[in-house]
């Protein structure tokens, strides 16, 4: 992927002030496994901190099935977490009454990763972004259609696609849509869930380069979630690697791209394709699956596919520790043995 420039926001600042704060979050789902079976818990995501800056990007990485998603709806109020604790701006998100709820659920808003599902083929453009306006505002219809075309220049729509219908758009410009739908309320933070996973590689790059620019413009700041590290490297400030409902690793984007210390985060870099030459990595191989979170092993969640698990990976569930500039849950890093 080719991307023109890096936004100023994305230096890494450390002097933004936090937005978004989510302590030891955890969503464990009962689930049934048969008729005479009992239930069980699945642990989707089991004990999440992390703080989010101010205009700046949190990258939430990881396989498939590792919580990213669940964690997304738990910080969008759209699930209640089973334990945890959200602070945005200085409101406990968990503990509102319902008015500071619904207004501050607009400040908070999600962009889905398919925008074929995510937009209402019977509706058309105008009629999709307004919905938001109709629901939660009292602006008159010239009011809300003078909004809508605005948010559509911003996201590089044109006048005319007021009156078409999803099914008349290329996908990306259907998540330009979605990302002009997330806009309407001018929320602060936007968890995008996936937001290019479904595009061609070359309209990626438009995509995230749209979300950088309006990122500056608008002052947002992103929770990023990716299955693919290569996707997050220039949007990131941020990257949090997540492995089984838990992080583990955790730190600056510069940092965790030239300096990958947690076994996993490392085979996720090796995975992904590299253009430039000098950081060809040497390819560790992720084998196996991500095991089921409805029988987690014991020990590091990782120790199946890990070449350096010892006994006491087997046994004992490390722990995020400070590790040069990262956090890292790992055992053998700890004991220095990578
Ligand atoms: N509503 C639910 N009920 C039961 N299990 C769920 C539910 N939602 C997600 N899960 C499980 O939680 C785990 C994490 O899922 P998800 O958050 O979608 O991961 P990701 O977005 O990283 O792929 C998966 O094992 C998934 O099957
Ligand atoms: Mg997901």
């Amino acid at each position: 992927m080719i991307l023109t420039t890096e936004s100023p926001t994305n230096t890494g600042s450390t002097m933004a002030d936090t937005i978004l704060t989510a302590q030891e979050l955890k969503q464990h789902y009962r689930v049934k496994q048969g008729f005479f079976k009992p239930e069980a818990t699945v642990k989707a995501v089991d004990g999440v901190s992390f703080t989010l800056k101010k205009g700046q990007t949190l990258a939430i990485v990881g396989e498939s099935g590792c919580g990213k998603s669940t964690l997304g709806r738990m910080l969008t109020m759209i699930e209640t977490p089973t334990a945890g604790a959200v602070d945005f701006e200085g409101h406990d998100l968990l503990n509102l009454d319902k008015q500071k709820q619904a207004e501050l659920r607009q400040k908070i808003q999600i962009i889905f990763q398919n925008p074929y599902g995510s937009l209402n083929p019977r509706k058309k453009i105008g009629t999709i972004l307004e919905e938001p306006l109709v629901i939660n505002t009292n602006m008159s219809q010239a009011e809300r259609k003078q909004k809508a075309l605005s948010i559509m220049a911003k996201v590089g729509l044109k006048e005319e696609h007021y009156n078409r219908y999803p099914h008349m758009f290329s996908g990306g410009q259907r998540q330009r849509i979605a990302i002009a739908r997330g806009l309407m309320l001018d929320p602060d933070i936007i968890v995008a869930d996936e937001p290019v996973s479904a595009l061609d590689v070359s309209v990626q790059a438009q995509v995230l380069n749209l979300m950088m620019d309006l990122q500056d413009e608008l002052g947002l700041s992103y929770v990023f979630i990716s299955h693919d590290l290569s996707v997050v490297e220039h949007i990131a400030d941020d990257v949090m690697v997540m492995y089984l409902g838990k992080v583990v690793e955790k730190g600056k984007k510069a940092d965790i791209f030239s300096n990958p210390q947690h076994p996993y985060t490392q085979a996720l870099l090796s995975s992904t394709p590299q253009l430039n030459a000098d950081k060809r990595r040497t390819r560790i191989k992720l084998e196996g699956e991500l095991p089921s979170p409805l029988n987690p092993p014991n020990g590091c969640a990782f120790h199946g596919r890990c070449i350096h698990a010892n006994d006491r990976c087997h046994t004992e569930t490390p722990t995020l520790q400070s590790q040069k500039n990262q956090l890292i849950a790992c055992h053998a890093v700890e004991e220095g043995r990578l």
